[in-house]
């Protein structure tokens, strides 16, 4: 039987840290003690005016290539989960193949799950290599969502950040990713948008992401759990055999929550939301990345991904290292 396996990870956070207080100066009327208590950020990234969403994912790619320990000519499909592309099209995967200058013919594209967009593109590179069609592919979690922030709502603006985190999966014939789960509810979706888009030569509609929090919250707390003993019972391994759980990461309260509902204690619970903020599909392999180059993830030992986002799109995938 073919299988997945993650082989090397990688991931880019733009320019120097900016913290809660760098935001009170900047004139946003909130505060550190406001944003730690309800969220655990204590600080984020944010990309240059003008950065793309490619250019980030490209030094994550790179280093995840690097880890992995082979050529970006071996990739042979590239997705790239986004909900801020650089373009309505084409695809950022397909810049990201030029980028990387990939010119053997690969399938790229792209992915929409909102902040769920690594574990459905994770999910859907396993069952192209386990298919047998495709050996080596790239997945890439990508965002520069400060350009779909309203600076003047300071109920979201003080809650993402940008990066891009990438793995490489490869096929084997020893078990990697071992099960996914992956659910959407579209009734959900004005729960958390953005509403606009492009027509007739402008913007219609509204450009910045709006969200009801509460809502998003109670639901974050209710699936979480539930999905990650889905993926646990699919995978036929008991919950106890799980050593790390990567969640995304949106607020240190929802995280808490959901391992405390597991009962697994924090120490096996990989949290980034301090230093990177909610960065939506990049938040789930910019974690993996910190664990596996700070020497927490090590070979052998069993992670549980989970996330969720606008949709709502939820899912978990449970990978073997
Ligand atoms: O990645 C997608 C997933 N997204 C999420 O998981 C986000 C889920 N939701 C949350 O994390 C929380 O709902 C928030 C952190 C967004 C908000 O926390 P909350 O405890 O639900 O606060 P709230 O929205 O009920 O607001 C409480 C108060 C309000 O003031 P009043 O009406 O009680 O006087 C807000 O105006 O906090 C005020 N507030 C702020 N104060 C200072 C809202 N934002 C801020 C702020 N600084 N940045």
């Amino acid at each position: 039987m073919i299988c997945a396996r993650i082989v090397g990870t990688g991931s880019h956070l733009p320019g120097e840290p900016v913290t809660n207080d760098d935001l009170v100066r900047r004139g946003i009327d909130t505060s550190d003690e406001w944003i730690v208590t309800r969220t655990g950020i204590r600080a984020r990234h944010f990309a240059a005016p003008g950065c793309k969403s490619s250019e980030l994912a490209l030094v994550a790619a790179r280093r995840a290539i690097e880890a992995a320990g082979c050529a970006a000519g071996d990739i042979d499909l590239i997705i790239v989960a986004t909900s801020t592309p650089d373009f309505i099209f084409p695809s950022t995967a397909t810049l990201v193949q030029a980028g990387l200058g990939i010119g053997n013919g690969c399938a790229a594209f792209d992915m929409q799950a909102v902040c769920c967009g690594f574990v459905y593109a994770l999910s859907a590179a396993e069952k192209f290599i386990r298919s047998g069609s495709h050996r080596r592919a790239l997945i890439i979690g990508t965002e520069v969502f400060s350009n779909i922030l309203d600076w003047a709502d300071r109920s979201t603006c003080v809650l993402f950040g940008d990066g891009a985190g990438a793995v490489v999966l490869e096929a084997s014939d020893r078990p990697g990713v071992r099960a996914s789960v992956l659910h959407a509810d579209g009734r959900h979706h004005p729960a958390l948008w953005v509403p606009g888009a492009v027509a007739g030569g402008r913007v219609t509609g509204d450009p910045f992401l709006r969200m009801d929090g509460q809502v998003v919250f109670k639901f974050a707390v209710k699936v979480l759990d539930e999905v990650v003993r889905e993926v646990v019972d699919l995978a036929n391994v008991p919950l106890g055999s799980i050593d790390w759980l990567v969640p995304h990461q949106a607020n240190i309260r929802i995280i808490q929550s959901s391992a405390k509902r597991l009962g697994l204690s924090m120490e096996k619970v990989v949290a980034t939301v301090d230093f990177h903020g909610n960065t939506s599909a990049a938040s789930i392999p910019l974690a993996l990345d910190c664990a596996v180059r700070g020497g927490r993830i090590r070979p052998g030992q069993r992670v549980v991904i989970e996330g969720i986002g606008g949709g709502f799109a939820w899912g978990a995938a449970l990978i073997d290292f």
